[in-house]
């Protein structure tokens, strides 16, 4: 590929973008991961860590993608043949349901549309339902990539509670830690399963599982095969900041100085950042005359927002426009929703200017390869945005 001049824009949700300050943090020498300095980097991390899944509770880390700390939350809490409660509520949840079948799990699956998170009644109504408690686990994708519908996780505790049922409750906060508003003590969550490369502005290849007694208390009785995953191991090491394995010791240094920039920054102003974007890019969305995919304005992603392309138009064919012409890239759409949808990741590294400069794209993109919509989206963002900064005036975020 010959030089393109100017940075990309990688505004799929997730991986993001990584800020400079992690990238050099990350590019140093390699230590040994069973000497002294490393026993203080991984206390360091492992107290910071706290703070962004609001727990007290052990985080553990795995060198993985997302998809083992889904694993990891299964086959430590779980035994053969249990049953569980999950949402189909898009690809991401689907892929879930997926693995515990084939790990030898038995899920009840309630379906949706694709357009909306878990419904809260729906889940005390299946928890009611479940008399002699076989379902052992309520599992929950909180923000669903593939759609950009966030299910109201706090409202799900009350509803399992409400039925008064003592199945565990895990929750996949992948495009969601770090971004949006999660309290794993709070909502008494037993199980969150995160990862590196969205919120937490780091390169794949960490993931996380914050884990609350109860569910260390479950590990003690579930049978199901592990050993790579298991919590015990980990959580011993890492009482002295080490890990039973080699562990990802470069990732471990940006995440380091991740945690640092998000304390920097503050939480509540980094989810206070990510509602601007999303709704700014709603505003953009609704004057193109453009279709918002999440049916349900409650549950706004503030994450990515998933835009439905007129009938007759390929959104894979505007996306391959947008990255030729813009070096712009856009989320595709996943599983039933290929071609139907392109997504706008507004998460992690981001700012009101890197904002606009990916709304602009999207309205020239939207021209250049002929699909109807109204001129002004990004016009309406910019207002928004500036009334926003004149509301909440702010140095820079
Ligand atoms: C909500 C959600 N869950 C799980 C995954 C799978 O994570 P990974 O691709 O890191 O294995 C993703 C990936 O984007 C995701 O967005």
């Amino acid at each position: 590929m010959p030089h393109r001049s100017g940075r990309h824009f990688l505004q799929i949700p997730g991986p993001t973008n990584v800020p400079d300050r992690v990238l050099r943090a990350i590019d140093r020498a390699t230590i040994d991961h069973r000497g002294p300095d490393f026993g203080r980097l991984g206390l360091e991390i492992f107290d910071g860590l706290k703070a962004v899944f609001q727990t007290a509770q052990p985080v553990v880390i795995f060198p993985a993608s997302g998809t083992g700390a889904w694993e990891a939350a299964l086959v430590n809490t779980l035994s053969p043949g249990d049953r569980v409660l999950m949402f189909e509520t898009g690809h991401f949840a689907s892929l879930w349901h997926k693995m515990a079948t084939r790990l030898g799990v038995s899920v009840d699956l309630v379906p949706t549309d694709w357009r909306r998170g878990v419904d809260p009644a729906a889940v005390e109504a299946k928890l009611k339902d479940d008399k002699q408690h076989q379902i052992k686990a309520v599992c929950v994708v909180h923000n669903e990539t593939s759609t950009g519908a966030t299910s109201r996780i706090g409202a799900i505790r009350k509803a399992i509670d409400a039925a008064g049922h003592p199945a565990l409750y895990m929750v996949d906060t992948i495009s969601s830690l770090a971004s949006i508003d999660y309290r794993h003590d709070e909502w008494g969550v037993d199980v969150t399963v995160a990862g590196s490369q969205k919120g937490l502005m780091l390169p794949p290849g960490l993931s996380f599982n914050a884990v609350s007694e109860r569910a260390r208390k479950a590990s003690q009785s579930a049978k199901l095969p592990r050993s790579y995953w298991s919590w015990d191991e980990m959580l011993a090491n890492n009482k002295s900041g080490f890990f039973p394995y080699t562990p990802a010791t470069n990732l471990l240094y940006g995440l380091r100085e991740a945690l640092a920039m998000l304390q920097e920054e503050g939480l509540p102003k980094v989810f206070a950042r990510h509602a601007r974007h999303a709704e700014a890019t709603r505003h953009a969305v609704r004057s193109w005359g453009l279709e918002i995919l999440c049916a349900v304005p409650e549950e706004y992603s503030n994450s990515l927002t998933a835009v439905m392309m007129p009938g007759g138009h390929d959104a894979d064919a505007l996306r391959k426009i947008i990255l030729e012409a813009y070096d712009m890239s856009l989320g595709t759409g996943l599983g039933r929703l290929a071609g139907k949808v392109f997504r706008v990741g507004h998460l992690g590294d981001f700012n009101d200017l890197a904002l606009a400069g990916t709304l602009s794209g999207i309205e020239m993109g939207l021209a250049l390869a002929g699909v109807p919509h109204k001129k002004g989206g990004v016009l309406a963002a910019l207002d928004y945005l500036a009334e926003a900064a004149r509301a909440a005036p702010r140095k820079a975020a």
